[in-house]
């Protein structure tokens, strides 16, 4: 039997864009109605950031072990049972924690699919059968899936997208990536430290192409000296899963089309949005290519009706969806807010991490601005060199004139922690002099961003004299 129920704003996705907002507009003192067919936290807890870098935490105590040299771990090997074990606990605390406090907020939460009947009106098919809800405003939250492109049959055995690398039982002999970008580079990172062979196919001239150039050039070299192939300017034409494995073609460097060889192949080519089932056609949102086109208030075109997340595109980010969950429900509730995308801070956790916030050179060079830049390695850093990771180092970028910090980017162990103190900055309109000056404990790896934020106003104390 159909019930209707109504709420002051119910929001569809239960990822850290749609949780979140549902926790804020409960804040706020509002009804909310928070409706997921999964499990509560979205990719980023289940199928994303959470399970990766869980994974990445024991691949890295591994990998330091087999390559220490005073630790004789003759006979070490990985225990991959265990290894998801602890992964799928993490999660488990991670998605509980979630539900606890949609709970203690008062939030209704229903499982199931959400679909629209009319532009306040949604039904949604869970184990109860159908229900149908009301509410005068209304936040698509509903994420992205792993993007997939013509004769590649991602077919869940010899070609997989992340989410089936996530439960892998056995570690593939080799493994081609299709695709260099931030999930490429990652189970790159993760799989090499497992002991895989890794070819990493990508189209264009560099991975990661959003990244400082600089910062991609190093990384790229260490990526190579850990031993994984890095086929740029190489795009993927097809791939067949065969009886032994995979069987990519691609066209190479030089034009010509190579078949590559191995175990598996990971998809990892981007995401697409994810709105199957919405029925948005009901209300006739206005859209941008697959993306459901937004306005800086998170505002669709029809009225009462916002969108927040990867749904959106932009960054696909957890971080920034949260962000934007946040803006979107003081946007209903009357407290005009938007998301300063130029302050969002970026983090790959790659060996070693890569972390940057705002501008990057040739951006910054693009936009005609005058800029002075500051650089410090890690191999000048003393924590860094006594931890003995000392590869990388960070980059700032200021304007010249008034010397505000306008981009910051690290290379190196712990960059995404250390991109914290930069993100602050930013948002402060810090000064390169006031970062320079501002005295970091030592020996801590934060005094290499005073010393390149001096560096740009040639006043570093660790570096060769300028000449
Ligand atoms: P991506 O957009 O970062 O990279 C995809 C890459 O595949 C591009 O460099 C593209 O040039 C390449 N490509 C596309 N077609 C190709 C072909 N036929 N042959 C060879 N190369 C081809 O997408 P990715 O890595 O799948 O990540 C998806 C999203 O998830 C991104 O927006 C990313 O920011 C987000 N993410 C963020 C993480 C983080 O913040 N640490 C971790 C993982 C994902």
């Amino acid at each position: 039997m159909e019930t209707q129920k109504s709420f002051d704003l119910i929001v569809i996705g239960g990822g850290p864009g749609g949780y979140v907002a549902a926790i804020r507009a409960a804040q706020l003192g509002a009804r909310v109605l928070l409706v997921e067919k999964d499990e509560l936290g979205g990719a980023c807890l289940n199928r994303g950031c959470i399970p990766t870098k869980t994974i990445l935490s024991d691949v890295k105590l591994y990998d330091q072990a087999r390559h220490s040299s005073f630790l004789k771990a003759d006979g070490l090997r990985v225990d991959m049972g265990q290894l998801l074990d602890r992964k799928n606990k993490v999660v488990k605390a991670l998605t509980t924690g979630v539900g606890f406090l949609v709970k203690d907020n008062g939030i209704t939460l229903v499982h199931g699919k959400a679909a629209f009947i009319d532009r306040n009106t949604i039904e949604v098919e869970g184990q109860k059968g159908k229900e149908q809800f009301e509410s005068q405003k209304i936040i698509l939250a509903t994420g992205s899936v792993s993007a997939q492109i013509p004769n590649v049959p991602v077919d869940g055995k010899a070609i997989l997208t992340s989410t089936e690398m996530l439960n892998l039982s056995s570690i593939p002999k080799d493994l081609i990536i299709i695709g260099g970008g931030v999930i490429g580079v990652e189970f790159a990172c993760i799989f090499n430290g497992l002991g895989s062979k890794i070819t990493i196919v990508e189209m264009l001239p560099t991975l990661i192409g959003t990244e400082d150039e600089e910062v991609i050039r190093g990384l790229s070299t260490l990526l190579r000296k850990r031993g994984i192939q890095v086929l740029t300017n190489t795009k993927v034409k097809e791939a067949k899963p065969k009886k032994d494995g995979v069987e990519v073609t691609v066209t190479g460097k030089d034009g010509k089309e190579h078949v590559l060889r191995a175990e598996k192949a990971l998809m990892a080519v981007g995401r697409s949005p994810y709105t199957e089932g919405l029925r948005l056609e009901k209300i006739q949102v206005a859209m941008n290519g697959k993306f459901i086109k937004v306005n800086e208030r998170m505002e669709t075109s029809v009225p009462g009706v916002y969108a927040i997340g990867d749904v959106t595109g932009r960054q696909m980010l957890a971080h920034k969806a949260s962000a934007e969950g946040i803006a979107a429900v003081e946007n209903a509730s009357g407290h005009p807010a938007k998301v300063d995308y130029s302050k969002i801070p970026n983090c790959i956790y790659t060996f070693p991490e890569v972390a940057s916030i705002g501008l990057t050179e040739k951006q910054a060079k693009e936009k005609g601005l005058q800029v002075t830049i500051g650089r410090f390695p890690f191999q000048s850093n003393g924590r860094a060199l006594a931890s003995g990771h000392s590869d990388g180092f960070v980059k700032v970028i200021a304007e010249k004139d008034l010397g505000q910090v306008i981009g910051v980017h690290i290379l190196g162990e712990h960059a995404t922690d250390l991109i914290g103190g930069p993100a602050l900055g930013l948002a402060l309109e810090v000064t390169v002099e006031e970062m320079g000056k501002t005295v970091q404990a030592h020996p801590t790896l934060n005094e290499a961003l005073s010393e390149a934020s001096l560096d740009a106003i040639r006043e570093a104390i660790h570096l060769p004299k300028k000449r």
